[in-house]
């Protein structure tokens, strides 16, 4: 008699045998030595299986936010900390499972095996795991705790970047480089440590770009700083790392370091004023559109629309950035005009919450407003 697959959690479900009433003594032995056997090839089934997912997880090959990749000091930092905590945390896993091991099967019962000695307690083994683990922790607190404090202390040399936290995007802002405001794509230098001071103007935020530092808060009425650095020009991910409501997820961050001189470039590029559309050019229909819709409300673009309180985006260059909407479009392989259009077309349908209302712009319209984004270079 085999229940096979049937056979769950000790229960025979077979519906030939369950309730079959009695076996003989010699069929019931086999019945219980291949159910035995068919446990076991399930348990160890399954623990295969289990190994290789985790094996595959770690193949990923587009992972932009690999908190095990450091780009820069503070990373790297964490890194130190990381590796030394998990090798002795695999060391303990090592001895304590092996341990849980070699009594499960030495000490197993067997038929015949007389009962152990019952015993209660044994100060001094307590003593001793107690003591043992208190001291793997202080040693690892000691380091941990001052990296805490480095990983936010900025250094008094270090340029400012203000980031201002939104539902759900970041704002840039650089007060030493003649004012300059941005969002979504934060510019730093390469090679040289930057200073954000953060503050949200919402709810609770969270700024975390893995490859450069760790997470730190943004928290509305105060002000958080982090130091980020990235060794060399490149791309780095971003998100908020703290739910803050329907589109937490689609908050993301782009952190671009580009060499200091094309920094400096950057920064000049950025100061200039918006450029006005000729007349007569799709870009100038555009703009009155943005005009008559009433995007001017919410969006300062300098020189054109000098509004006191904006509350979306600084689209001055919006050109320049190559991510929008939170830096979560254009999607990857998504074009950025047809990204464009979708984000215009309907914002709460792309990113759900949003308080860029769908404005009911006709295509024509939109076609004319991305004209003229477009030349917000
Ligand atoms: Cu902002 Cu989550």
């Amino acid at each position: 008699m085999i229940c096979g697959r049937w056979h769950v959690l000790g229960t025979c479900q077979n519906p030939g045998f369950a309730g079959g009433g009695s076996l003989a003594g010699g069929e019931a032995q086999t019945y219980h030595a291949r159910m035995g056997r068919s446990r076991r090839w399930w348990r160890a089934r399954g623990a295969a299986l289990a190994v290789l997912a985790l094996a595959l997880a770690g193949c990923v090959q587009n992972a932009p936010l690999d908190s095990l990749d450091p780009k820069g000091p503070f990373a790297e930092r964490i890194n130190g900390l990381f590796w030394p905590v998990f090798w002795v945390a695999v060391v303990i896993f090592v001895l304590v499972e092996g341990a849980i091991l070699v009594a499960a099967v030495v000490f197993r019962d067997r038929p015949g095996r007389a009962e152990p000695k019952q015993i209660h307690g044994s100060p001094r083994l307590e003593v001793v795991w107690t003591v043992i683990p208190a001291l793997i922790l202080a040693g690892i607190a000691v380091p941990t705790v001052s990296a805490v404090f480095d990983l936010t202390k900025c250094d008094s040399g270090a340029m400012s970047i203000e980031v201002i936290a939104h539902q759900w995007w970041f704002e840039y802002r650089y007060p030493e480089e003649g004012g300059v405001v941005t969002a979504n794509v934060l510019v730093i230098p390469a090679g040289q440590e930057v200073c954000l001071s953060m503050t949200s103007e919402d709810v609770l935020h969270n700024f975390w770009v893995p490859n450069l530092n760790g997470k730190r808060y943004l928290i509305p009425g105060q002000t958080t700083t982090l130091r980020l650095q990235a060794d060399e020009p490149g791309e780095f991910w971003g998100h908020c790392a703290e739910f803050c409501g329907l589109s937490h997820s689609l908050m993301r961050a782009r952190v671009e370091a580009v060499p200091t001189a094309e920094f400096d470039a950057w920064i000049d590029a950025q100061r200039q004023p918006a450029p006005v559309p000729a007349e007569g050019t799709a870009a100038a229909v555009g703009l009155a559109v943005f005009e008559a819709r009433a995007c001017t409300q919410c969006h300062f673009i300098s020189g054109t629309n000098d509004v006191a309180n904006p509350f979306g985006p600084n689209l001055t260059h919006f050109a320049s950035r190559h991510v929008f909407a939170g830096a979560t479009l254009p999607e990857q392989d998504e074009d950025r005009r047809d990204a464009l259009k979708r984000w215009i077309a309907n914002p709460p349908e792309v990113k759900p919450g949003s308080f860029m209302p769908d404005l009911g712009l006709t295509e024509q319209e939109i076609e004319d407003v991305i004209a003229y984004l477009e030349t917000l270079q």
